[in-house]
């Protein structure tokens, strides 16, 4: 990594609940990859996030691991960029707990995603649930981060990031970096093909209106051909009265490149039927090469252990200094080290 000083710093996250599904290609890792020649960029695979909701622990372990080949395969070379797994890097948990001490429970408890994620798990409203936010804020702060890449949903969690950063800073004095949240336009949201009302998610979301980065080009087409959209026939961009035209058009515009006129003349009077075709084929095109290089780096164990065991390291040495500093900050003894 030539000139790392003067870069500013880059740092986003998912979590390996499942399978990294194309709201998560479009939405983030796509827009990650064209910030890593500018920025000094940190992705994590955040595991420890993961375990708010009840996890199988095999499919947490495999999950991971098929999210790590497949940052590398849609372009996040580990030679630009640190990639490594949080749980591997225990100042994120140091970090957690002291910036607890400084976060409100009145500010937590507005959280949109607390409120919807105890909705949805009523018998399982755990204090990880509550406090998910301060990990995060946790994540970003370790590494001085300048600028947080996230969906829609999580803009809320990086802004109050931001608040607890203000409030140490008040009482201790410049020690953490502010950071910005950047939501791309277009891919931001990507919704559900079978409920366009609803994001496209691996969780909520019955198979059918998710397109798993795995899924056969088959599956995707199948998933297209049924895709949700309206009783007109037209492909015009109008996210309010036509969800599912307007979603099919969003995706087919990253897929290609093509704005929304060029789209909307180019299915002028042919019907859904072979707009959904064509979405689904440039689908196809677009994941076909990145499902190829996965599955191959997945035969590589011994590979992807050395991507993450040194991106660990390398994550390891930024955030025990942010740890130290904190430490020092809030009166607790310094440890003394053994070498230097
Ligand atoms: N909460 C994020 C999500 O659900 C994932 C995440 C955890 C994250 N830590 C982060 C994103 C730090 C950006 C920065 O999508």
């Amino acid at each position: 990594m030539e000139n790392v000083q003067n870069k500013k710093i880059l740092f986003s996250g998912i979590k390996p609940t499942g399978t990294l599904t194309l709201g998560s290609y479009l939405g983030a890792i796509k827009n990650w990859k064209q910030f890593i020649d500018d920025y000094r960029s940190i992705f994590c695979i955040v595991d420890m996030h993961s375990i708010t909701v009840r996890m199988d622990p095999a499919e947490l372990r495999r999950n991971a691991l098929q999210q790590l080949a497949y940052y590398i395969a849609c372009g996040l070379d580990p030679e630009k960029c640190i990639l490594f797994i949080q749980s591997h890097v225990p100042a994120h948990a140091e970090l957690s707990w002291t910036l607890g001490c400084y976060t409100m429970f009145g500010e937590l408890s507005r959280m949109t995603q607390f409120k919807d994620k105890s909705a949805k798990n009523a018998d399982n409203i755990n204090a990880g649930l509550f406090t998910y936010p301060v990990l995060m804020a946790a994540d970003i702060l370790l590494y001085k981060t300048d600028l947080v890449p996230v969906g829609e949903d999580q803009k809320q969690h990086v802004e109050i990031c931001r608040d607890i950063a203000t409030r140490f800073n008040g009482v201790y004095g410049d020690t953490f970096t502010i950071p910005e949240s950047f939501v791309p336009k277009v891919g931001a949201r990507i919704m559900s093909l079978s409920e366009p009302d609803k994001k496209m998610s691996k969780t909520d979301d019955s198979n059918a209106g998710c397109i798993l980065l795995t899924d056969s080009n088959d599956d995707i087409m199948r998933k297209f051909k049924r895709a949700v959209t309206d009783s007109d026939m037209e492909v015009r961009f109008d996210p309010q009265n036509k969800k599912g035209v307007s979603n099919l058009m969003s995706i087919y515009s990253v897929a290609t490149g093509k704005d929304f006129d060029t789209i909307s003349n180019e299915f002028s009077g042919k019907g859904y039927g072979s707009f959904k075709l064509a979405v689904g084929e440039s689908v196809c095109d677009m994941l076909s090469p990145i499902r190829e290089k996965a599955n191959e780096l997945l035969k590589n164990k011994d590979y992807l252990e050395s991507v993450y065991s040194l991106g660990a390291e390398k994550a390891e040495a930024i955030a025990r200094r942010t740890m130290d500093k904190v430490y020092r900050k809030v009166g607790f003894i310094a440890k003394p080290r053994r070498n230097g």
